[in-house]
């Protein structure tokens, strides 16, 4: 009994030290930098397109566009990780100098895209086509402060 005991402990100190050891070759946890300037650019475009287009847009397909524009001001927060910028990035280091009010610029688009949504879903034309030019609105300002000109 005492022999198995010995045994297990060997088995399991062993599986722990392999694991160990995979995590330590392992790349770093999560995407690449290059990833989130890819994801965090692909969502800004999308927001774009689909703004162009947004205000022909009703029922099911307005909804669709406000949850989309919706989704992408939700994560912009984690694609924008400290210090990713690569050189295909438009990024500047303002933005982790001033977080606060990058993130604080982000919440109001998403603000402005749960009205977008929220008059879709309501058929409420006009407070969705004030949505719309609300959204609009910010980008080019953010864009000077915290984006190499575009
Ligand atoms: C809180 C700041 C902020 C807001 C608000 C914002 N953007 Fe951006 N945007 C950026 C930054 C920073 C980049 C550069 C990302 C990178 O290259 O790493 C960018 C990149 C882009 C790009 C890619 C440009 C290129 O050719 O590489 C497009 C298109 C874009 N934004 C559209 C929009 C639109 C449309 C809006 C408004 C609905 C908007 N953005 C709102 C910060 C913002």
């Amino acid at each position: 009994m005492q022999g198995l005991t010995r045994f297990l402990a060997t088995v399991t100190l062993a599986a722990i030290l392999a694991v160990a050891a995979l995590a330590g070759t392992a790349p770093a946890a999560g995407p690449s930098d290059a990833q989130l300037v890819q994801a965090r650019v692909a969502a800004m475009k999308e927001n774009g397109k689909i703004l162009k287009g947004a205000k022909e847009l009703t029922g099911a397909a307005a909804v669709s566009a406000a949850t989309t524009i919706l989704k992408n001001f939700s994560s912009f927060p984690s694609l924008f990780r400290k210090g990713s910028i690569t050189p295909d990035s438009r990024a500047t280091a303002a933005i982790w100098e001033n977080w606060a009010d990058f993130t604080g610029r982000l919440s109001a688009e998403k603000a402005n895209a749960s009205a977008m949504l929220a008059a879709a879903r309501a058929g409420d034309r006009k407070a969705y086509l004030a949505a719309i030019e609300a959204l609009k609105q910010p980008c080019s300002s953010c864009h000077l402060t915290y984006a190499r000109v575009f």
